[in-house]
């Protein structure tokens, strides 16, 4: 299946319109790929309470997997930083374990012709994981 990153990129974007970031005011978005094609967004949703906070990525890929999704072929994440957003630990982890062959596709939502390419496994290689 050939990936289209700069749409998957475009979805990340709309979907980084809709973060709820009242504290930080550091909006990210995010948009998971499946197999099939069908795209699920995400954006981080902060509390008050700081440590309850979501990032982007890990409500992407909550939504999908509660959607019944399991077969993600990419990940793009948008947000206002030079050179784009990298996926923070816990994030790393949860796609470790649930999209462990993804590309991931950054981008600087002031920029979003310019691309970065990442791999799951580049990102979190020797992951702690556990037989399900
Ligand atoms: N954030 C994400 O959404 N994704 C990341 O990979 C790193 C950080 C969010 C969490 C918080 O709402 C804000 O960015 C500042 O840390």
């Amino acid at each position: 299946m050939r990936i289209d990153a700069k749409k998957l990129i475009n979805a990340a974007a709309r979907s980084r319109s809709r973060a709820v970031a009242p504290y930080s005011k550091f909006k990210v978005g995010a948009a998971l790929l499946t197999k099939s094609g069908k795209i699920t967004g995400g954006a981080n949703v902060e509390s008050a309470s700081y440590g309850l906070t979501c990032c982007a990525e890990r409500i992407a890929l909550f939504k999908a997997l509660t959607d019944g999704e399991r077969q993600f072929v990419a990940m793009a994440v948008v947000a206002r930083q030079d050179g784009g957003p990298m996926p923070c630990g816990a994030c790393r982890q949860l796609l470790a374990e649930y999209a462990p062959a993804a590309k991931v596709f950054i981008a600087d939502s002031d920029d979003l012709a310019t691309v970065k390419a990442f791999t799951v496994r580049g990102l979190l290689p020797h992951a702690f994981l556990l037989a399900p």
